[in-house]
């Protein structure tokens, strides 16, 4: 490609030729000029358009409507299509999900992480609490999870308020890990800088043979959350461009329906927005 521009650029100096004869440049610079004016016309040119990257949905038949609902608990319908999600051989992890937090000034940052568990009490995951989504979990308990199972065309977004789970819960899920996690979870000061990869391999190799015949016992800084949700919504893509969104939300104390608003399950109110 630059020999390409190199060419390119003498032919158009030779174009040019007949008119910067007053120009002070010598040639050699006004190639350099020119090949730098090009390599920034084409880098422009060459950056990835992908706007006619488009995958076909479903067909309208397939269309997701209020009847569909396995259940007018929205707990109760993220598990119909995490069941679906786990039954569908081409999604690999139907765990993993994205969770943005976001700093005590409303900086947002997102990461994916696995989820764990959840029940009417909430979506469970496990991290380090000192790492950033800790910090920020700890001045800013709201944050927002999404899941995207992308052969299913369908996307779950969750917002909420995450905490704590008790510290004996966090204890039972890490000694039900392999050991070589949770010797991992002891070597990683998640989110911090450390000087190379050796540091890590040294620290981990310590801490197996430290605990090669005992208990690793859990760091204070590992743990669970729980993320208790008071928005969620279920996003089935469609070919039409008429995705279906319906969105369940958590009404506060003696608020009534809104506009287009119906009664569903455990204090939680649903309705369909446009796509
Ligand atoms: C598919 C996938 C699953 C992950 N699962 C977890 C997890 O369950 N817990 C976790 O702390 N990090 C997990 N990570 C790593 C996080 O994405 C992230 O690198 C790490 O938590 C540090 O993020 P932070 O610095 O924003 O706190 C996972 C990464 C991927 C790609």
């Amino acid at each position: 490609a630059s020999s390409m521009l190199r060419r390119l650029s003498s032919l158009l100096l030779e174009q040019i030729g007949s008119f910067n004869s007053n120009l002070s440049l010598t040639g050699a610079k006004k190639h350099v000029l020119i090949f730098n004016l090009l390599r920034k016309a084409t880098s422009s040119v060459s950056d990835m358009d992908l706007s006619d990257m488009r995958k076909k949905y479903k067909r309208d038949e397939e269309c997701f409507e209020e009847s569909q609902l396995a259940s007018l608990d929205p707990i109760q319908q993220f598990g119909n299509w995490f069941e679906e999600a786990t039954k569908c051989p081409e999604i690999g992890e139907p765990n993993a999900m994205c969770i943005a937090t976001a700093t005590r000034e409303g900086r947002p940052s997102a990461r994916m992480v696995l989820l764990k568990g959840f029940s009417s009490d909430g979506f469970r995951f496990f991290s380090n609490y000192e790492s950033r989504k800790g910090a920020e979990l700890d001045e800013n308990p709201f944050a927002s999870l999404v899941f995207y199972w992308e052969p299913l065309n369908r996307q779950i977004r969750i917002e909420g308020s995450v905490e704590r789970i008790p510290f004996q819960s966090s204890c039972d899920y890490f000694h039900s890990r392999p050991k070589s996690s949770q010797i991992g979870a002891v070597v990683s000061r998640q989110s911090r800088p450390v000087p190379d990869r050796n540091f890590l391999r040294q620290k981990n190799a310590e801490l197996e043979e430290k605990y090669k015949d005992c208990e690793v016992p859990m760091p204070d800084y590992w743990g669970g959350y729980v993320m208790k949700p008071h928005y969620m919504e279920f996003w089935q893509g469609q070919t039409n461009r008429l995705h279906d969104r319906i969105v369940f939300t958590k009404p506060g104390e003696g608020e009534g329906l809104g506009h287009f608003q119906h009664r569903a399950e455990g204090g939680w109110v649903y309705q369909r927005l446009s796509p």
